[in-house]
């Protein structure tokens, strides 16, 4: 049998009341849902950790109200200002020297001296850190290496049985998690793709020998239930099938298109509710057509890719 759902829809004044008193409030944000609580509390940063299941070398992003906000945590650089003056606030996440006299808690930054920061557009996550005034930090409201949820109905299913409190914003216009820069050296290099695609000089190659720069991501992660098959030319019966584009594939037990026109857009605001979706069908395994790995495209098929890795 299932465990009973808990959650409870709460407002925003009362989320800031709860927040303040380092209780974990589950928040909308263009991109995804997160799992926020206060980031200068050790208490309610080990309640995020511990409710996701998070290994504690995961370092979480801090949600701040401004640029002049974002300035008192890190020590801020010109490529630093030029990203935040033409993205923020958006889906875009800057990764800087942590200034030494911040006072987040430890486990925010998981022992690095780097802290990651993102200014959120929407309107109810902006509204909150306005109340609270101080910074929040918040992974993404799923349970570690699952699907990141894009409507308040995800993060009630995915912490089905705990008493976490939920603002509904409706749902993620973006869909896909923000675009994270490393701004710690000479020139910009992604760490995560996203909708905001920025100019990198060199192709970013990971040194085997040196820690994960960002050790969210792992190959495994944003997986389904189900076994994900990538490019599919054809379909079994036994099948779920996620298409995209005009000629959706025939033959599946079930379908859903990302986007019939082709936009790629609409497609990353589709993808991880349709892939819940499907995931919850009587399928066995989940065929994806081939999607074009240009603009967000790649930050598409670089969840996917995830999704379809081994899992550990
Ligand atoms: O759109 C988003 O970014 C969402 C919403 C809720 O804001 N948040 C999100 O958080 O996706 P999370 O924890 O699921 O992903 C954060 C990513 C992880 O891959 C983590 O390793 C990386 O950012 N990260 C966090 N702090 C970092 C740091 N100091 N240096 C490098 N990577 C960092
Ligand atoms: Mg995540």
């Amino acid at each position: 049998m299932q465990p009973p759902f808990l959650s409870t829809y709460v407002t925003p004044e009362e989320a800031v009341r709860r927040l303040r008193q380092s209780e974990i409030v589950a928040l909308p944000t263009e991109t995804v849902y997160g799992l926020a609580g206060d980031a200068a509390s050790p208490e309610a940063v080990a309640r995020i950790f511990a409710l996701k299941g998070r290994p504690a070398h995961n370092p979480l992003i801090v949600h701040v109200h401004s640029i002049a906000q974002a300035q008192r945590y890190a020590h801020w650089n010109d490529m630093a200002e030029s990203l935040a003056q033409r993205y923020w606030p958006g889906p875009l996440t800057l990764v800087l020297p942590v200034q030494p006299d911040h006072v987040l808690a430890g486990a925010v930054l998981a022992g690095g001296d780097s802290v990651a920061l993102r200014m959120p557009a929407h309107q109810v996550m902006r509204k909150v850190l306005g109340l609270f005034g101080g910074v929040l930090a918040a992974p993404s409201a799923n349970r570690s290496g699952r699907i990141s949820p894009t409507m308040a109905a995800h993060v009630a299913e995915e912490f089905a049985g705990q008493a976490l409190a939920i603002v509904d914003g409706g749902a993620c216009l973006v869909g896909l998690e923000s675009t994270v820069v490393d701004c710690t050296g000479s020139d910009p290099v992604i760490l995560r793709p996203g909708s905001i695609l920025i100019e990198q000089s060199q192709p970013h190659r990971p040194d085997a020998s040196k820690p994960l720069k960002s050790p969210g991501l792992l190959s495994s992660h944003y997986a389904p239930r189900l076994p994900v098959r990538l490019n599919a030319q054809q379909v079994e019966a036994h099948e779920a099938l996620l298409a995209f584009g005009a000629e959706p594939l025939a033959g599946a037990l079930c379908s859903l298109n990302l986007s019939p026109t082709g936009c790629l857009q609409e497609a990353a605001t589709n993808l991880y509710a349709m892939l819940r979706a499907l995931d919850a069908s009587a399928a066995s395994a989940i065929a994806v057509m081939p999607i074009p790995e240009k603009g967000v495209g790649k930050a598409i098929m670089d969840r996917l890719h995830r999704a379809a890795a081994p899992r550990s």
